[in-house]
């Protein structure tokens, strides 16, 4: 186990980019041809971002309109899993809310086309990268990092589970402004958890009264979830939920790495509408 976890084995390969074994050639074929609603929502997130925290808030929020709760199925990434999941989402009630790590150009096409709304998280880049590191050493999927250093270089250049977090970014730059999309930022809800939710609840279109969007705040507060997460991540639990500050990256990032992360910024992002959301100059 401890020389397996050390290697790459643990990865799979599909269209040139590297995944957990967890997803498979076959499930990423039958997720293209996934039947997608309207009504869907699909949170989408770099790993690292917080997408575990806006699927909380996302599965509160839309909770009260479902039929029936939702499926284990439903609970797992879009990507992971076995191809037969995508029979049993296809009876689960409405609005589903679906989670992925995928960049853009992997999502089904038939979400763009039914104009399901798409809620996108992005965390600053050195933050992710930290968080991502650390994931990656405590992880039994993932593959073991000999340093911080030699993580660094694979997060800038891209040769990390679910590829270049600049190629996200890119992505989504370039539809920044396309219907049904909402970008939200891990540094804001950190901010304002509350106008946090209140803006992803505006987006989908839903009228909660107040106490209500103030209970699910509360319930997303870093604190609340990392105390539930033995229950609701299992052994994941304290791996996922870390540390949940904003400017950990002080932590590891040496003044070379900083700089250069400044320049991939720059070279990439700088002068961009997703570059002036992400408050690159503030946060990083
Ligand atoms: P850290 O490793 O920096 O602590 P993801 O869900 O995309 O895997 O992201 C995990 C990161 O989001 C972890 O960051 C985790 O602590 C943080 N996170 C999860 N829930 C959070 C919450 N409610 N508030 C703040 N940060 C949270």
């Amino acid at each position: 186990e401890a020389t397996r976890k050390k290697s790459e084995e643990l990865l799979i390969t599909y269209q040139g980019v590297f995944y957990p074994s967890l997803c498979s050639a076959e499930t990423f074929q039958a997720l293209d041809m996934m039947e997608v609603r309207k009504d869907d929502v699909f949170l989408v997130a770099y790993p690292k971002s917080g997408t575990n925290w806006v699927k909380k808030i996302l599965n509160d929020l839309t909770a009260s309109l479902q039929k029936e709760a939702p499926t284990l199925e439903q609970h797992m990434m879009l990507e992971f899993g076995k191809p037969e999941k995508f029979q049993k989402i296809k009876d689960s009630s409405s609005p589903r809310v679906f989670y992925t790590h995928l960049h853009y150009d992997n999502i089904p096409k038939s979400v763009f086309e039914k104009k399901a709304k798409i809620v996108v998280v992005f965390r600053n880049p050195k933050d992710t990268a930290v968080s991502y590191y650390h994931f990656y050493n405590n992880n039994p999927v993932l593959p073991t990092m000999s340093s911080w250093d030699e993580f660094f270089q694979k997060f800038i250049s891209g040769e990390v589970c679910w590829s270049s977090y600049f190629d996200h970014a890119l992505a989504w730059n370039r539809h920044i402004d396309d219907e049904n999309i909402l970008i939200i930022t891990y540094e804001e809800l950190k901010e304002n958890l509350y106008e946090g939710v209140k803006k992803i609840a505006e987006f989908l279109g839903l009228t909660l009264p107040e106490e209500k969007m103030q209970s699910i705040a509360e319930n997303a507060t870093f604190q609340s979830m990392s105390s539930k997460s033995a229950e609701t991540h299992g052994k994941f639990g304290p791996i996922i939920f870390r540390k949940g500050v904003v400017q950990d990256w002080k932590t590891l990032f040496t003044e070379a790495q900083s700089q250069e992360m400044d320049a991939k910024f720059e070279e990439c992002l700088a002068g961009t509408k997703l570059g002036a959301v992400l408050k690159y100059d503030i946060y990083c």
